[in-house]
């Protein structure tokens, strides 16, 4: 079960569910219907069976993937570098870095409720032999998420992960193919799975949902509400039950956001790839940490275009990959544009402060729910849409961004620029 922290921290991310939620296209689900995926799940990939799916732990799921001694302790708290000689060269990656997108930005840095976002992602290649292998799931992704209270260090021990998903991939050729594709596969994209949290009693077993129980004020309507695999998760995932996809990691986002919302954080010199040990993108320690986020990235793209080739996060990964291909530092936001033309440019007089707006306020969740704000041509499609749900006036639930007040010289910024 989750707690109640959890929740306070989580509710913007869930916030975001919610409003997916609403709409019809995306089904809330049921836990009938997560029950039912997993045991769906658990005969497909041959992991556990139906009637014991729900008391594995990330213990099982590295016995799974061939790794017997590795510990779903290890996997939460080990660090990178030993995490990874526990493996095949390059089976196993790891990566810690600063994530905005989970962090309740309705708090500011100086308030006594404010905590900063951390995650641990692990991406385990499944050993020959293993029964994942026999089942055709090449690899797990884990993703860990951390909320250390203020002064404390990210990823001490004891410092749990609240909630832990979990993504298993197929062998590509086993995938179904899209029309055009050749292949006679018959797998999905992505088999999801989440744990819940680790406490000192040990790692916390398979969850059916994200619990949540908002304030009033928060989550205008809502009472309690659960959130099942797997319908809430496609919807920051490619939004199509069939098809999900990987996120890459944007990287470059990360480093925006110190220029905007967290100046102190900026301030302190806090390495936002955490093992880096510097911001500083020609130390060779960060070369080399940014490396291993470029070889996950370049995996990302590669299910991405299978999965949905033209999808905005598709777009949006390849460009990531062009832009980094030989460079390690951050790259602004006018040179990640994506989509057809005429994309945002550096001489279209207003296109960098409006962009450098919408990627502030709205990127968190759109530049994969519904469209990419780094798209120009899928931002100005719903520029009536937008000027309504903006307005301080929108009816609660419509009203954008949902997860904090827009201030008043923005307002006016994405006004001027979207009435002109
Ligand atoms: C609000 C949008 C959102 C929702 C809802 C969401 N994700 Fe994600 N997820 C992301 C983003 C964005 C990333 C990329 C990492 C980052 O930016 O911090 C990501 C990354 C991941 C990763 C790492 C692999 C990858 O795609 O990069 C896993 C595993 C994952 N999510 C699993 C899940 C599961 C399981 C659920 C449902 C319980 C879920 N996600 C729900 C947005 C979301
Ligand atoms: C915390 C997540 C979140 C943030 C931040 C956010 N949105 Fe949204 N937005 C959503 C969700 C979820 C939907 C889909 C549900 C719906 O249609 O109401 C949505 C829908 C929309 C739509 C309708 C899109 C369509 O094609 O139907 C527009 C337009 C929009 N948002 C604009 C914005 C703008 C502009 C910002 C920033 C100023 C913003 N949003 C920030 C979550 C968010």
């Amino acid at each position: 079960m989750i707690n109640s922290i959890y929740v306070r921290l989580f509710s913007g991310a869930l916030l975001c569910l919610i409003l997916a939620q609403a709409r019809a296209e995306v089904p809330s689900g049921s836990e009938a219907e997560a029950k039912e995926y997993y045991s769906k799940l658990s005969l497909t990939l041959n992991y556990a069976t139906p009637a014991t799916i729900g008391e594995t732990t990330l213990t099982d799921l590295a016995a799974y993937l061939g790794y017997g001694k590795i510990s779903a302790d290890e996997l939460e708290f080990a660090p990178p570098e030993s995490l990874m000689a526990r493996g095949e060269p390059r089976g196993i990656l790891v990566s810690r870095f600063f994530a905005p997108k989970i962090m309740n930005v309705k708090f500011r840095e100086t308030s006594p409720e404010f905590r900063l976002g951390w995650r641990k992602l692990v991406r385990i290649k499944a050993m020959a032999g293993s029964s994942a292998k026999a089942a055709n799931i090449v690899s797990a992704v884990i993703l860990f998420n951390f909320f250390p209270p203020p002064g404390r260090m990210p990823y001490e021990r004891g410092n749990f992960s609240v909630n832990t998903q979990v993504m298993l991939l197929p062998d590509p050729v086993k995938i179904t193919p899209l029309r055009g594709q050749k292949g006679d596969g018959t797998m999905d994209t992505v088999y999801w799975l989440d744990y819940q949290n680790t406490t000192s009693a040990g790692p916390g077993k398979l969850g059916y949902f994200l619990h949540a129980s908002f304030d009033a004020n928060e989550l205008p309507g809502a009472g309690t509400k659960n959130y099942y695999v797997p319908h809430g998760c496609v919807a920051c995932h490619g939004n199509n039950m069939q098809r999900p996809l990987l996120n890459f990691m944007d990287t470059d986002h990360w480093f925006d956001r110190l220029e905007n919302d967290f100046p102190q954080l900026k301030d302190s010199g806090q390495p936002l790839l955490f093992d880096a040990g510097t911001n500083d993108p020609t130390s060779p320690q960060f070369k080399k940490i940014f490396d291993i986020i470029r070889t996950f990235n370049h995996e990302a793209d590669q299910h991405a275009k299978q999965a949905q080739p033209r999808h905005d996060e598709t777009l949006a990964s390849a460009k990531w990959m062009e832009i980094h291909a030989n460079n390690d530092a951050p790259v602004p936001p006018l040179k990640r544009a994506i989509g057809p033309a005429p994309q945002w440019s550096a001489n279209t007089p207003g296109d960098e402060a409006a962009l450098a707006t919408l990627n502030q306020y709205c990127y968190r969740c759109h530049g994969t729910v519904k469209f990419s704000v780094f798209n120009r041509q899928a931002v100005m499609e719903r520029r009536a849409n937008i000027l309504q749900r903006i307005l301080p006036t929108a009816e609660v639930g419509m009203r954008m961004p949902p997860d904090r007040e827009l201030p008043p010289d923005k307002l006016e910024l994405l006004q001027k620029f979207l009435s002109q």
